[in-house]
């Protein structure tokens, strides 16, 4: 039988408490009447959920239930994720002083968590200038994803499954996998392989896994099929280290920077990806077991490392040149400097200071269209995150967001998206609508924005005015706030407040 170790126990009774806390804090989530104030700065991690005040009448009418609700936030906050944050400082320490080549929050600035739990080593990375996207599936571990959001920390619900994640090749500097339940060497490295897809060129992989460091014979079996699986795919190890205190270990990977290994291999496999395989292409395609050649020529996106950060958010990327035409009409270079240029623009006179907006309350952002990630790099002197959807029919300008130390994914606003509700603090976008009622009934649409933003969040729109007047009737009807709105020249701004307003159910069912 498996000897139980303490990494092995330790979290096994943690995700039972932590199992008994959520189900708890849920029923309290349910009864929320109003929005949590965040903090003014730093991520949420470690503060408490709610107060009792902030829960129904009905609820505070018993006392039974406030105190041990009380009780369950405590071992939750600082039992359950608390442990994890520990163990996320303690391999991140090790990650900052052992292994300097990463360069976090300058070479390395934009990674992915794989199997996140509550997302505590994003939250930890998030104050060292790194932007961490987070993800994991709804499992035993409950509503992870949730409380991740809930804490201010970049998150999104998705699994490592059967289907590419929503991301372009090539974009993430570092990916991470800690505690990491992955079965990477199964299947032919199908899993492992998407990585590498995702994975920038020269970039790192890290992975903390007892395979790496314990000696059973299940761990020894897993350890020598990641080793022939990572040399097959031309991944160099370049650090394998042990904590000293809790003992926990980690191995880390580089991608090559070119094709030289992949053209030495004494057998092709796994094989290289077909010519015809676009890696970009990632909205519901399966996930191939294939190695996607690496860019060639100094003006092709990938052939070279991006500036360091903070440099690389202004730079117009080393690959978008005059030669193309941009999004809006103008020379690509053009086009990517007068974006940045206006959204500066308008982020700072009207966003920032002409729109009776708190920032200090505003945490977690998206940008429901975004092109070259303007918006959000004008938004880089706030204390938030924005998540950056490019539409699937949208041309791909995501490569360009992350290319500038920004992230975001590819997104269909005809579907719903992956996070649970009441989750984003404002949402923005920018002429959207119109282009999407070409596809799909707003009114889906507009209910799932409903069912995405905090109440008390806000939603800004740009669009036409006849877009906009329809969007201003919605959101009247659910009973949100108009803080703003203003027409000119076929041309409209809308702000709208979501309030704790809820149908009631006789409403909801006519
Ligand atoms: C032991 S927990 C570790 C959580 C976190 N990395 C930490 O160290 O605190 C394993 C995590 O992997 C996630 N996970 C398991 N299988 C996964 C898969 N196929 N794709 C993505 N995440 C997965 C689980 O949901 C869970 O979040």
């Amino acid at each position: 039988m498996r000897r139980l170790s303490r990494n092995f126990i330790l979290p096994s009774i943690m995700n039972t408490v932590r199992g008994i806390a959520l189900r708890s804090l849920r029923l309290a989530l349910f009864h929320f009447r109003k929005d949590i104030s965040a903090p003014s700065s730093g991520p949420r991690a470690g503060t408490r959920y709610g107060t009792a005040t902030s829960l129904t009448p009905s609820l505070q009418s018993t006392r039974a239930i406030r105190t041990g609700l009380k009780f369950l936030v405590i071992i939750f906050c600082f039992l359950g994720a608390g442990l994890s944050s520990r163990m996320a400082h303690s391999t991140t320490s090790i990650l900052f002083s052992r292994f300097t080549d990463i360069a976090w929050g300058k070479r390395s600035r934009v990674i992915l968590d794989v199997g996140c739990g509550v997302a505590s080593f994003g939250g930890y990375m998030f104050d060292r200038d790194v932007l961490t996207m987070s993800f994991a599936p709804k499992d035993e571990h409950e509503a992870q994803v949730q409380f991740a959001l809930e804490r201010g920390i970049p998150a999104i619900s998705a699994v490592m499954g059967t289907k590419r994640l929503p991301y372009p090749s090539r974009v993430f500097d570092v990916i991470h996998c800690a505690r990491c339940r992955v079965p990477w060497h199964i299947e032919g490295g199908k899993l492992l392989l998407e990585l590498n897809r995702l994975l920038r060129p020269g970039g790192y992989f890290v992975w903390s896994a007892t395979p790496v460091y314990q000696k059973l014979p299940e761990d020894v079996e897993i350890w020598n099929a990641m080793s022939s699986l990572t040399k097959s795919m031309c991944w160099k190890m370049v650090k394998k280290t042990k904590d000293t205190l809790n003992q926990v270990g980690m191995a880390i990977y580089q991608k090559p920077m070119d094709n030289n290994c992949y053209e030495k291999r004494s057998e092709d496999s796994p094989p290289l990806c077909k010519e015809t395989d676009d890696a970009d292409a990632a909205w519901n395609v399966p996930l191939q077991a294939c190695i996607p050649k690496l860019p060639i020529g100094p003006s092709v996106r990938g052939s070279k490392w991006p500036e360091m950060w903070p440099q690389r958010l202004e730079k117009t990327p080393f690959w978008i040149d005059g030669s193309r035409v941009g999004v809006y009409g103008k020379p690509a270079n053009e086009d990517f400097e007068a974006d940045y240029a206006h959204w500066k623009r308008v982020v700072s006179k009207s966003y920032v200071n002409g729109m009776g907006i708190d920032w200090s309350k505003v945490r977690n952002v998206m940008d429901m269209r975004a092109v070259y990630g303007g918006f959000a790099a004008a938004l880089r002197d706030q204390k938030v995150w924005v998540m950056n959807i490019v539409p699937i029919d949208s041309p791909d300008t995501l490569p360009i967001v992350y290319e500038r130390g920004l992230f975001g994914m590819y997104h269909d606003w005809c579907e719903s998206f992956s996070t649970y509700p009441r989750t984003y603090d404002l949402l923005h976008a920018d002429h959207l609508f119109s282009k999407l009622k070409k596809r799909c009934k707003l009114l889906g649409v507009f209910a799932e924005v409903d069912r995405i933003l905090r109440p008390e969040g806000k939603l800004i729109v740009r669009d036409n005015a006849e877009t906009i007047s329809e969007l201003e009737g919605m959101a009247k009807s659910l009973r949100w706030e108009v803080r703003m709105t203003y027409a000119k020249d076929k041309e409209g701004l809308l702000c709208v407040q979501k309030t704790t307003w809820r149908p009631k159910e006789i409403e909801a069912s006519m």
